[in-house]
């Protein structure tokens, strides 16, 4: 037992309750493989500024790579009072290569250590999300390409406002994907600078080469102030707020799946729903609710992490341990709901009947404004008698469709014998031909620019 760097000072025992609020090798073990070319990298480079020499260098470097094999193949043993990943490598280092695996340290902190750890952890965990994402804008892109034809109701205030495709709905959740995908994009140099040979806060005193640091690390950079770089978890804040917002967006998707799966507009896969306990008719779209359910905790973990930081002092406070949980979670909460968000829709089936059913003429009410506007009459005025047509057809609790011509010329002379091709959904949503609209044309370039952009992450 006892806690690392309480040697020498210390002579009272730890409480066993310390111990366990203290520790985190229970979360940031994730970190192993990070942790272990950390301290390869850090024995070159005290080799080169003769701290070690090159023989004592390479046993290091030998034994570091023993221990990155033990974690690689589930051997490695924690042993009580492995406080955290750093201890536990170096303590395992020793036990490999006896009394010289303690030269290692030299200079260095674990407030450094644990900020490149972090660094190199997260930017391969974006890097990995961005291929996640990848493959979420790809499968749905095609999806929608395999569904192009078929018409859904557009929603404003959940009332039914325009018929669209229902392709441009789902393109419509890609776009804003896609934007993700670019601000995640946007984090990773800024992320990828290298804090190690900031020592515990002032800096290095052996004079390590901080840039050989990071190229051996595949860092972009080194970081400028040691202080800074030993507290600045700016790069996990970023994330965790980039992670909340891209999981609204899957909410407002699962959300908008919800209410068409209860339309029955749209069957969801068996893969993805379950039973009720109690009543045999259930499938619940138990997959959509917990995306749309997450987003809230992740929200959570972004102020979560900022009121931690708030208050800190310069320069590293034990505080800063509390970001790995959030971090971890973060990571694995996103992958799985990407992977959850591309089954879902891979496998689900839009009802083209159903969807139809779910569109009515009223639907077309701004059509038949914009059939008068054609004739040159102002679309306030339009706007206007279009209304006194719906107020007409609900009055005779019938559908606007059904109205004689007879009828609509009694509200305005100006509606002529053609004003009965307006009743077409199809026609209603091809005149939406402008860039982004809902026109098929309009709808295969969104799909061809997103599968284009997919590739390229
Ligand atoms: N486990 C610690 C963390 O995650 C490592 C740094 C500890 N440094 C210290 N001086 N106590 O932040």
């Amino acid at each position: 037992g006892g806690l690392f760097g309480t040697g020498g000072r210390f002579s009272g025992q730890v409480d066993p309750i310390m111990e366990k609020f203290n520790e985190s090798i229970n979360f940031d073990k994730r970190m192993w493989s990070q942790d272990l070319r950390g301290s390869i990298a850090y024995a070159k480079a005290t080799q080169k500024v003769g701290i070690l020499t090159e023989e004592e260098r390479d046993t290091i470097v030998a034994g570091l790579e023993k221990v990155m094999e033990e974690w690689a193949a589930g051997t490695f043993e924690l042993k009580a009072g492995d406080e955290d990943i750093h201890t536990a490598n170096e303590r395992r280092l020793t036990e490999i290569i006896g009394p010289l695996g303690g030269k290692l340290h030299t200079g260095r902190s674990r407030n450094d250590q644990v900020a490149t750890d972090t660094r190199l952890w997260i930017v391969e965990a974006e890097r990995d999300i961005l291929k996640d994402i990848a493959t979420l804008l790809g499968a749905s892109a095609e999806f929608a390409r395999e569904h192009i034809d078929v018409l859904m109701a557009g929603y404003t205030h959940l009332q039914p406002a325009q018929p669209i495709r229902f392709a441009h709905w789902l393109m419509s959740h890609m776009a804003a994907i896609q934007r993700d995908a670019q601000r995640l994009t946007e984090l990773i140099p800024r992320a990828n600078q290298c804090p190690l040979g900031s020592g515990a806060l002032a800096g290095n005193a052996f004079g390590v080469d901080r840039e050989f640091l990071a190229k051996e690390l595949g860092f972009e950079g080194v970081t400028s102030n040691s202080l800074d770089s030993v507290c600045d978890r700016d790069f996990v804040a970023e994330f965790l707020m980039w992670h909340s917002l891209f999981l609204v967006h899957l909410s407002q998707m699962a959300e908008d799946l919800i209410i068409n799966n209860m339309l029955k507009c749209v069957d969801m896969a068996d893969a993805y729903a379950t039973g009720s306990s109690l009543m045999p008719q259930k499938k619940n779209p138990d997959a959509l609710e917990l995306l749309r359910g997450k987003a809230g905790v992740a929200i959570g973990r972004s102020v979560g992490l900022m009121a931690t930081l708030k208050g800190l002092p310069r320069a590293y406070n034990k505080d800063l341990q509390e970001d790995k949980v959030p971090l971890f979670d973060a990571v694995d909460t996103v992958k799985d709901c990407l992977a959850i968000a591309t089954g879902v829709i891979v496998t689900m089936k839009p009802n083209p009947k159903m969807l139809l059913k779910a569109l009515c003429p009223e639907m077309l009410a701004t059509d038949l404004a914009d059939y008068l506007v054609r004739k040159g009459v102002p679309f306030r005025e339009t706007h206007h008698i279009s209304g006194a047509c719906v107020r007409l057809a609900e009055e005779k609790e019938i559908s606007i469709d059904t109205l004689t011509l007879q009828q609509l010329q009694e509200i305005d002379s100006r509606f002529e014998e053609d004003v009965l091709k307006v009743w077409n959904y199809e026609e209603s949503v091809e005149r939406k031909s402008s860039i982004g609209g809902t026109a098929k044309a309009r709808v295969l370039e969104q799909i061809d620019q997103c599968v284009a952009f997919a590739q390229k992450l």
